[in-house]
């Protein structure tokens, strides 16, 4: 598909083969989790980009300089690795050999990409790699384990339907506010198996701005809006928010959305030109078509967290694992706890 705000960077056999070596390298050192890779993985991209094109080149500072809504890596070696019958346990997976090399191979991109490989202190247990799979139910066909009726929590561990958004925290972007680091400026997305080509879907946002009126888009910016707390958030952890904006402009001209269909509501203060610019810009993603990307283990699919909203329709075929990081960019302002790994404050 041809759109303004998504490219596709193919590698070659012979960059191919030297991502390859280089993610294989990193899960020798240890994988995103351990100390002292994320420089080994920065100082492979610097190799790696000495083999790109000028064309590749060009792409990828498109997506640093936060002028695309997503990038498709693609024709990487995807190793033989058929899905089992079953998802084994979210721990032995998570320990795997290959897990670690797709999780380091996302970390060699998102390096690649002139971003920084990050984890939240609250969420995903403090890890940089998150499994995206429907471990606690919740999808089209339940778990051998699931009971009926039970209720299923809206996150990436379950397999439930998830409505455009952009990822947690919804505090602000780009630079640390009121105790709270920005929201991830981009996360990247790999498939270890999706055999039933179940998409990922991604909403530019672009688009959607220019098609409402420009006072509605100006109304998004005021502190108008109310957040539900987010239900990956370590128990105890984690806030609900009040009157947040959902849009800003950054300095360097870009701008950010921080928005989630099923925890975003109007503030009980919000001015009548707010309310009808939040129904208008529900009504404009209402009727937007997403673009739709297929996962497999030779792409991975960087989105810019502030700029496209993504979303998933129910899990069909449980075997389906994504493995999924998160990113800030050079100009991301975040309250670090530690360096390395980068671990900051939700
Ligand atoms: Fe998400």
């Amino acid at each position: 598909m041809h759109h303004s705000e998504v490219a596709y960077l193919d590698f070659n056999r012979e960059q191919g083969q030297a991502i390859a070596l280089a993610s294989q390298t990193l899960t020798e050192l240890g994988g995103p989790e351990a100390r002292g890779v994320a420089v080994q993985a920065r100082l492979f991209a610097e190799q790696l980009e000495t083999l790109l094109s000028a064309d590749q080149q060009s792409t990828l500072q498109r997506f640093s300089a936060g002028q695309l809504s997503a990038l498709m890596f693609r024709q990487m070696p995807g190793a033989d690795d058929p899905p089992p019958e079953k998802l084994a346990d979210i721990m032995s997976l998570a320990n795997s050999n290959r897990c670690q090399f797709l999780a380091s191979r996302n970390h060699l991109l998102l390096a690649l990409a002139q971003h920084r490989s990050f984890a939240f202190d609250i969420d995903n247990d403090g890890k940089q790699v998150r499994l995206v799979a429907n471990f606690k139910g919740g999808g089209c066909i339940p778990l051998l384990d699931e009971k009926p009726d039970t209720e299923t929590e809206l996150t990436s561990h379950a397999g439930m339907r998830l409505g455009p958004h952009t990822e947690a925290p919804y505090n602000c972007s780009t630079v640390a506010s009121n105790g709270h680091s920005p929201a991830p400026c981009a996360l990247i997305l790999t498939a270890r198996w999706n055999p039933a080509h179940e998409a990922t879907a991604v909403f530019p946002l672009r688009h959607i701005l220019e098609r409402m009126h420009s006072l509605d888009v100006l109304a998004l910016t005021s502190p108008s809006f109310d957040f539900t707390r987010s239900e990956c958030f370590a128990d105890g952890h984690g806030n609900a928010g009040q009157a947040v904006s959902l849009l800003q402009f950054n300095p360097d001209g870009g701008f950010a959305i921080r928005y989630n269909s099923y925890r975003f509501s109007l503030n009980a203060n919000a001015s009548r030109a707010a309310v009808r610019a939040f129904n208008a810009f529900q009504q404009v993603l209402s009727s937007t078509p997403p673009l739709l990307f297929d996962l497999q283990a030779d792409t991975a699919l960087l989105i810019n967290n502030g700029r496209a909203l993504h979303s998933r329709d129910i899990i069909r075929d449980n075997r389906r694992l994504l493995l999924r990081q998160f990113g800030y960019s050079r100009c991301a302002v975040p309250i670090v706890i530690a360096e390395d790994p980068l671990l900051v404050r939700a």
